[in-house]
């Protein structure tokens, strides 16, 4: 198998090109990314060099994602602008990215004839009450927010019509928020255990109850390879580990594993358009194709991340300065 994973550097995916090469001894991967602020090659180092190939270009140029897709077997497609705080100041590298970058690469599969899995977020599904019952469904109607969830839910309307209309053989994916190593800076988790290395507070958005469904990327990582695997095609998958928390539970419990008090964090400027709870149904996964998630003790997925964290500044610290710097203009 010659898989081509898009956005191999950033987070989610260079965890997954690192699970792939130790799950699957015989497969190469071509790792397709444009190195934009969240890329890294450093996400990259320590991996065997026999068994993978970079391609430093961009899913919107048409040439080089087709060059890409016409010598690989399969394309698992990461690449995306994937904050919402830059979705709010800056939307256009998202709707490029996501909407036009997704038309390449369905173009693209669509040329050569490969299978493809298209990466997406539970965020297309918009926001449930706290107090709601239910949790999101491959059946949940589409509802997105902000610029960011917005983008993706056209991204997944285009895989879904380029199946239907021109029989590309594509699975989706809609994933809850990951947590785990080689997160940038700007999210939340990372941007607290790293606020608090630096001698800061944590930062709250608002209130801090708004709920988010946290899984581990290393379960992301199966979940994927086991769609790419035994996925039906055309068909939606959602992922999700029953990681239910608020906020302000994550930031209490990040502080008392790092030795703080839990009530010495401060609240900022709540996010405009702000989610408030995201809730995954993963059962068509684990009854279907025979998923379950392995990181289910969220302290101690927490805690191996923030060792991670403090293990390993040098990765962190040239992105630090200039993410704050971002919050401090927003108030944030
Ligand atoms: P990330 O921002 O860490 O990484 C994105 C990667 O894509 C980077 O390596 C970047 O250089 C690359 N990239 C961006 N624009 C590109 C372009 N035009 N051409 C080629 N490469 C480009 O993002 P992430 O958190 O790893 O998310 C990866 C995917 O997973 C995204 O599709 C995101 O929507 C989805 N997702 C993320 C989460 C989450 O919690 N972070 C949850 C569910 C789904
Ligand atoms: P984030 O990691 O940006 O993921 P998403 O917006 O995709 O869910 O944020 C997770 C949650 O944490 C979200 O409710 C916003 C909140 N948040 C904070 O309270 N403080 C912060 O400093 C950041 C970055 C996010």
């Amino acid at each position: 198998m010659k898989l081509l994973v898009t956005g191999g550097a950033g987070f989610i995916g260079s965890n997954f090109v690192r699970y792939v090469l130790r799950e699957r001894a015989d497969w190469h991967i071509d790792v397709f990314d444009a190195l934009s602020y969240a890329g890294n090659m450093a996400n990259l180092e320590g991996l065997d060099k026999n068994r993978f190939t970079f391609t430093h270009a961009d899913i919107c140029d048409e040439n080089a994602i087709n060059d890409a897709v016409s010598s690989c077997d399969a394309v698992v497609h990461f690449a995306a602008e994937s904050h919402n705080d830059n979705s709010l100041v800056s939307p256009w590298p998202f709707i490029n990215t996501n909407l036009v970058g997704t038309f390449r690469v369905l173009e693209a599969v669509r040329k050569y004839d490969k299978r493809l899995h298209h990466i997406s977020t539970d965020e297309v599904y918009g926001d449930l009450e706290l107090d709601d019952p239910a949790k999101f469904t491959p059946e949940t109607p589409y509802n997105p927010s902000s610029p960011y969830s917005s983008s993706k839910a056209g991204s997944d309307h285009l895989v879904r019509a380029w199946v239907r209309s021109f029989g590309v053989k594509a699975t989706i994916s809609n994933c809850s928020n990951n947590y785990g190593p080689f997160q940038h800076v700007e999210k939340f988790i990372p941007r607290q255990i790293t606020e608090i290395i630096e001698g800061r507070k944590p930062k709250l958005y608002g209130n801090g109850l708004n709920v988010r469904d946290w899984i581990h990327t290393e379960d992301h990582s199966s979940g994927v390879l086991a769609i790419l695997e035994k996925g039906v095609i055309g068909e939606t998958y959602l992922i999700g580990a029953s990681g239910e928390r608020s906020n302000k539970q994550v930031v209490e419990l990040i502080l008392e594993l790092m030795g703080k008090d839990p009530s010495n964090y401060e609240h900022v400027n709540d996010r405009p358009g702000h989610d408030l709870r995201y809730a995954i149904d993963a059962s068509k996964l684990v009854k279907e194709l025979g998923w379950h998630p392995k990181y289910t003790e969220f302290n101690s997925g927490l805690k191996d991340t923030i060792e991670w964290y403090r293990n390993n500044k040098s990765w962190w610290e040239p992105q630090k300065k200039y993410t704050e710097e971002k919050y401090r203009s927003v108030g944030r």
